[in-house]
């Protein structure tokens, strides 16, 4: 079906969709996702990946923390605003309830922003409503990305300009091989750039030099998506998917949460190595811990629905301190 063309599925809680899978190791299948569930495969802009590691750059915002977030400053001058959100607010399509009130955020290239705030303040909900999902609607305000309408857009035409997004708690989908999902986006993307489909050989050679990165065994990729994964494979296939798909804007939600102490050095790495001085990254977390590994440009605290502090990395060391509270909408 024509949803599903582009493999960027997302599917409401009424309705079902289904997808065709096929390689020469299974037989063609189909793909359900039934309500309340909903998958974003997201397809963005294939280009060789340089797994060079970006230098990163030395923070620029100054220590203290700003009250009312500015959202243009203290970003490296030249540089090029490649997500713009202004006075946005959402609502829960379903209930009509307002989450997010008023958020405004400006992404530059090759920035590293991480949000952080309490459970509920609706941070996944910020990188949900960045992606299209049909379970928000969007209120007022305003999503430039690349100078485009991101609220004209379609969600896989979101993952084709250039934004992935990597789910709090990615689904499982039974029955439904890691080489095949992967190689199903990665050939929707390449015709729709009309560039001619990969055979399911050369793919896994593609996909065999992404392994390392994320520090998996090939073994792996005889998994199916998600079947039974610890929480740290998850995190990993993720990572993967991000490898394989490439992407301008990589949106993390909870991209460290549950994982040990190796799998956070693995996942962070394998980040790490996929930055370039163009690409940016939207992180959402709980755990400084990352912050090691990748470093933020900026951090941002979110609570009740807006932003309502950005700082460098000296606001986290605020938050160890004194929590959430001090930045808490009384
Ligand atoms: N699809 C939804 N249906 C009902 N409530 C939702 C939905 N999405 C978010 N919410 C509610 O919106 C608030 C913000 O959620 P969320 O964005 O997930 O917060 P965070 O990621 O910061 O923990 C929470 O109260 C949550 O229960
Ligand atoms: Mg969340």
């Amino acid at each position: 079906m024509a949803s599903m063309a582009v493999v960027n599925l997302h599917v409401s809680t009424t309705t079902k969709t289904h997808c065709t899978l096929s390689s020469p190791s299974s037989s063609t299948r189909k793909l359900t996702i039934l309500p309340s569930h909903s998958l974003l495969f997201h397809l963005p802009a294939i280009r060789p990946l340089h797994l060079h590691h970006r230098s990163l750059k030395p923070l620029k915002a100054t220590l203290s923390a700003v009250d009312t977030p500015a959202v243009t400053d203290g970003h490296d001058e030249g540089s090029k605003p490649l997500l713009e959100i202004r006075g946005l607010t959402a609502v829960i399509a379903e209930s009509k309830q307002q989450i997010l009130k008023g958020v405004n955020l400006v992404i530059n290239q090759g920035e590293v922003h991480a949000v952080m705030g309490k459970n509920g303040s609706g941070k996944s909900t910020l990188s949900k409503v960045i992606t299209g999902h049909p379970d928000y609607e969007v209120t007022g305000g305003s999503i430039v990305f690349k100078g485009e309408n991101l609220l004209h857009m379609e969600p896989e035409e979101r993952s084709l300009a250039g934004i992935f997004m990597s789910f709090q708690s990615p689904i499982e989908i039974p029955g439904v091989n890691i080489v095949d999902f992967l190689l199903m986006g990665y050939n929707e993307r390449r015709k729709k750039l009309n560039e001619p489909e990969v055979g399911p050989l050369e793919f896994l050679q593609i996909l065999s030099s992404k392994l390392d990165l994320v520090n998996m065994k090939s073994e792996f990729l005889g998994r199916n998506v998600n079947e039974g994964f610890s929480g740290g494979e998850r995190k990993r296939n993720e990572i993967l998917q991000l490898a394989v798909l490439g992407a301008d804007l990589a949106i993390l939600d909870e991209i460290d949460s549950g994982l040990d102490v190796d799998a956070l050095r693995d996942v962070g790495k394998a980040v790490n190595g996929l930055l370039t001085p163009n690409k940016s990254i939207l992180m959402i977390t709980h755990y400084q811990q990352i912050f090691k590994i990748i470093e933020p440009t900026f951090i941002h605290i979110m609570d009740d629905g807006r932003i309502v502090k950005t700082g460098d990395i000296g606001l986290a060391k605020v938050l160890d301190k004194e929590g959430y509270k001090s930045f808490s909408v009384p």
